[in-house]
């Protein structure tokens, strides 16, 4: 009797077990399908015309390859377990014709159609006098330059666009080849040294995306990102507008004021710009507006003190192979001050 009671206990526990498994597996599978589908980085969560006709295509694809899968289970199923009958080779000629040949023609030239006829739209530039920016890959960040009648701008690794409204890039790199990727707003191009390649992108919706490069360009390829913000055009236009500003000096005695000597004295200014003072450089990315950006580092680090700290003393650890050299035999106090004053560039 015990022993009985025991062992149906024991096939409860194993069922308890294998329907916890199973929920546990399903939660998974679940979290990981929809993790894919979403966020600010995923082709299949559009806010771009072009995003939206390529997810478009996904599926369509997906569903065909799906339904096509299981035509060829249920007959494999269906020749495992039919009735073995002596075949009629008129009736399997016509199947072996009509599976193997018109049936994959006719479904790939219709899904292959359908993807062609998207082309043009893709790759058709934006009317004339839309918003223009140069894009240059850098290693590795992104250079990006706003054109427009009342001045150019340059910013880096931070995009600002206004939403329902199309945009022309004009993309270039000065040495290795990148490749410029928003999967949320359209298709990616390559960044080809010594050619100008275009792409039109046309956001639909507002909201915070992130952009990366999509070809394997050295190091620190994985670290190449940048963020993009998609806003309503008036807010669009005040942020233009404080770009196109040179940056403010700071107060005189404070830190951000000996900072703002050091920077010069320093060598930063040889390779970084900060519009409205004698730093011009043009290795690095402009810093004008350096605390208005929500990361540093191409979309790496937050945009914090102790991240810019941690980037003057170290950008090797931070970013292998980055360009920029270390500031750590410099003293303490002149860090801070530096660091203040990177933090005053609004
Ligand atoms: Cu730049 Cu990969």
């Amino acid at each position: 009797m015990a022993a009985s009671l025991g062992g149906r206990q024991n096939h409860r526990d194993r069922r308890t077990g294998r329907s916890l498994r199973l929920r546990l597996a399903a939660t998974c599978l679940n979290a990981l399908l929809l993790s894919g589908c979403s966020g600010a980085q995923s082709a299949l969560d559009p806010a771009g015309r072009g995003a939206e006709r390529i997810a478009a295509l996904f599926w369509w694809m997906a569903g065909g390859a799906a339904i096509v899968w299981l035509i060829v289970i249920g007959l494999a199923l269906y020749a495992l377990r039919g009735r073995r009958k002596p075949h009629d080779r008129r009736k399997t000629a016509l199947f072996i014709i009509g599976g193997g040949v018109a049936f994959p023609t006719l479904t790939l030239a219709g899904l292959l159609s359908y993807g062609l006829a998207m082309m043009p739209e893709l790759i058709a530039p934006a009317p004339d006098g839309s918003l223009t920016i140069r894009v240059s890959g850098e290693r590795w960040w992104w250079r990006f330059e706003y054109e427009g009648p009342e001045g150019s701008f340059e910013t880096a690794n931070e995009l600002r666009l206004p939403v329902d409204q199309p945009v022309q890039f004009i993309l270039s790199s000065p040495d290795v080849i990148h490749a410029f990727w928003i999967p949320v707003l359209g298709p990616k191009i390559d960044m080809i040294p010594g050619r100008e390649n275009r792409l039109a992108l046309h956001p639909t919706r507002t909201g915070a995306f992130r952009g990366v490069c999509a070809e394997y360009c050295g190091a620190s390829h994985a670290l190449m990102g940048f963020d993009v913000f998609v806003v309503q055009p008036e807010a669009f236009e005040d942020w233009r507008r404080s770009q196109l500003q040179s940056a403010r000096s700071p107060e005189p005695d404070t830190a951000a004021a000996a900072g703002e000597r050091f920077f010069l004295q320093n060598g930063c200014a040889a390779c970084h710009s900060v519009r409205g003072t004698p730093a011009d450089g043009l290795v690095g990315p402009d810093l004008t507006h350096l605390a208005s950006r929500k990361t540093i580092g191409a979309s790496l680090l937050p945009n914090e003190p102790e991240n810019l700290r941690r980037f003057l003393i170290d950008p090797e650890g931070v970013k292998p192979g980055v360009v920029m050299p270390h500031f750590k035999m410099l003293p303490d106090s002149e860090l801070d001050a530096l660091v203040a004053y990177l933090a005053s560039l609004e």
